[in-house]
């Protein structure tokens, strides 16, 4: 296990390692993709791009597979998801069935007003409620984020399928949006809810900041105000629009920065304007919001590695053909490449990492109407291919985690077969926001072997990390906070490393030798410099851990003193 408290790893972390276990893998599409699978009735799902259809198709086949009734991957959330694209398939039976799953859903929902988790759904069908035997707590005994992920998902349902459900069932479902709207209205960042982190009690997490949950309630706010009559809710629909708004504006950013589940979480979330009140504040902002995140992926995303590059605020995975991100679904819907593998998704992806996470992507491509014509066209290019190599950088603060004034810095640089990235953050809790070392990477390099996606990467100890990325490489320095009288001192360097099959690295791999450090791994060459490297003591393990299911090789400096200076280190690197 890691070696670290995973808090807030929420939202999306499906832990299905079991399902890799006796499932048929399906053919690979080329083999599968136009036959077999259940038929569809085209009315519906013609009106989509081949690109969407194409995820539509290759996820919607997969979830088929492991549907096992009541619930796929025995998930109330993820069945509501499934749900739906059984809606939009509309073939034998699936009307049928999405019927019954829609009911069977709603039936595991929180119907007492009067605790915090009123209004979400059950994770777990066969766990107890909240109680004395099951203590109240966020993102353990409940998860007040399933409310608004199945919440907003029958948005999709009221506005294109409401019409293939018996008049009872649809009344259900908005009693049941109802409910789930309501129960989010009770959660006010650092008050209500039971949420920890490394320092303690810190109440609900629901910020601005917190970018998908956060947009996910001003969509349900906005459309179940005007849907219910219930101006109060309308109203608050508007002024937490307004607030994601503001937090928005202040970078041009998502505070979530660079995630390859969650920014596609958030574009999810966004993308569901077109069918908001005409008036509502988020339709006259979603669209601009929408346009600069794509702007920030074009520049992350690399099309040589077919994965977003790093650094990422929470990621669980650092090549997306190697775990399911929600955002290469997004992306593949845009830029196609499910048939000939360049899509940035695992193939195939029954029993991929965060396999359960697909079910997203059969929402996306219905909605895909309201995002993909706001793609910027450079950053579709930069989606497509890598004209040039390129240097970017960003900016984006968390508040309360940032100081407001002292706003987290991206920087990065995009070659061919290489991402180098890195953040510079000074923050009072360790692993970004979400208080999750396992998840936040704040200096990373991916580099392609030829065969395989590796990586490099920075794993956090503290919460004031200054780190730059160049072509040259990466600087990572531990200054001391100016934004907190933090202790959240650190006093080693730990770095993550792995993906190469057929390497055994010796006991002196980067040890300093005649005054340098420098060692090659596959296809790069490391050279390592500074005082943490020079007065620090080095260790190399490997098979001590693995981050987001990945062994890895460790390799930490630890240092005292260094006579007042600040520690840092300077990694060159050299693609060869
Ligand atoms: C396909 O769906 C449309 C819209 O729901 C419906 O009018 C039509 O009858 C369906 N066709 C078939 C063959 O089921
Ligand atoms: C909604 O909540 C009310 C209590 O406020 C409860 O009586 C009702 O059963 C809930 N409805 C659904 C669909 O969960
Ligand atoms: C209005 O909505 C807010 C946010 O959900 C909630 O806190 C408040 O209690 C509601 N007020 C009324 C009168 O329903
Ligand atoms: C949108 O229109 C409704 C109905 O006319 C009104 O109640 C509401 O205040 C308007 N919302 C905004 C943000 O102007
Ligand atoms: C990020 O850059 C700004 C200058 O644009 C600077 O004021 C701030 O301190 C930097 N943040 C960190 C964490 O170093
Ligand atoms: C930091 O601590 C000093 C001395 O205790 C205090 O004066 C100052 O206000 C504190 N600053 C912050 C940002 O909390
Ligand atoms: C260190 O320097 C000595 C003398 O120049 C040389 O013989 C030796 O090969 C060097 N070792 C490494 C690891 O470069
Ligand atoms: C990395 O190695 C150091 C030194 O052995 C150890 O203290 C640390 O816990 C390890 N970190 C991880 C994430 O495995």
């Amino acid at each position: 296990m890691l070696l670290t408290t995973v808090l807030f790893a929420t939202s999306l972390p499906v832990c299905l390692v079991s399902l890799a276990l006796g499932v048929r893998a399906p053919a690979l599409p080329s083999a599968s993709f136009l036959n077999g699978r259940r038929a569809a009735n085209e009315s519906y799902l013609e009106a989509l791009s081949e690109t969407q259809r194409q995820v539509f198709d290759y996820v919607l086949d997969a979830l088929d597979e492991n549907f096992s009734p009541p619930f796929l991957f025995n998930s109330p959330r993820y069945s509501a998801w499934y749900a739906v694209g059984l809606l939009a398939r509309n073939g034998k039976g699936d009307v049928a069935t999405a019927s019954q799953i829609l009911k069977d859903v709603i039936s595991f929902q929180f119907t007492d007003p009067n605790t915090d988790w009123y209004g979400t759904f059950k994770d777990v069908p066969s766990a107890p409620d909240p109680g004395d035997v099951y203590p109240p707590r966020l993102y353990t005994s409940y998860d007040t984020n399933i409310g608004l992920f199945v919440c907003t998902s029958f948005i999709i349902i009221m506005e294109e399928f409401q019409h293939m459900l018996e008049p009872s069932l649809v009344t259900l479902i908005k009693k049941s949006m109802y409910n789930a709207t309501v129960g989010d209205g009770y959660r006010v960042g650092g008050f209500n809810g039971d949420g920890y982190s490394a320092g303690g009690f810190i109440g609900d997490n629901l910020y601005p900041i917190y970018s998908n949950p956060w947009y996910m309630r001003v969509m349900a706010a906005t459309y179940v105000g005007k849907m219910m009559g219930d101006t109060n809710m309308s109203y608050w629909g508007d002024q937490w629009a307004a607030e994601a708004v503001a937090s928005f504006n202040l970078y041009g950013t998502l505070a979530e920065f660079n995630c390859g589940t969650y920014t596609g979480v958030t574009l999810y979330a966004l993308s569901l304007w077109g069918y908001m009140p005409k008036n509502s504040t988020i339709v006259k902002h979603a669209k601009d919001i929408i346009a600069k995140t794509w702007t920030s992926i074009g520049m992350f995303y690399n099309p040589t590695l077919h994965t977003l590059g790093g650094p990422w605020d929470r990621t669980y995975g650092y090549d997306m053909r190697a775990y399911y991100g929600i955002l290469g679904g997004q992306i593949a819907g845009i830029i196609g490449g499910i048939e000939d593998g360049n899509a940035p998704l695992p193939r195939p992806i029954v029993g991929s990492e965060h396999f359960g996470d697909a079910a997203a992507n059969v929402l996306t491509p219905l909605i895909a109407k309201f995002n993909d014509p706001y793609v910027p066209a450079a950053a579709l290019a930069q989606l497509k291919g890598l004209s040039t190599s390129h240097a970017y950088s960003a900016q984006a603060v968390s508040p309360p985690w940032d100081n407001p004034t002292v706003p987290r810095n991206y920087t990065s640089w995009t070659a061919p077969g290489l991402s180098i990235g890195a953040i510079a953050s000074d923050e009072k809790v360790i692993g970004g926001a979400a208080t999750n070392q396992a998840a936040y990477v704040p200096a990373s390099i991916i580099w392609s072997t030829g065969t395989q996606t590796v990586w490099f990467n920075m794993y956090p100890t503290s919460g004031t990390i200054s780190a730059a990325a160049s072509h040259t490489g990466l600087t990572i320095a531990y200054p001391t906070s100016a934004a907190f009288n933090s202790t959240l001192t650190s006093n080693v360097m730990t770095f993550l490393f792995g993906g190469f099959p057929h390497l055994s690295l010796p006991a002196n791999f980067l040890a300093v030798a005649n005054g340098t450090s420098t060692g090659t791994l596959p296809n790069l060459r490391l050279t390592l410099s500074g005082n943490v490297v020079s007065a620090g003591t080095r260790t190399l393990v490997y098979g001590a851990g693995s981050i987001n299911d990945l062994p890895y090789y460790n390799l930490t400096y630890a240092f005292g003193d260094l006579g007042g200076a600040v520690p840092q280190i300077v990694i060159a690197v050299e693609k060869i």
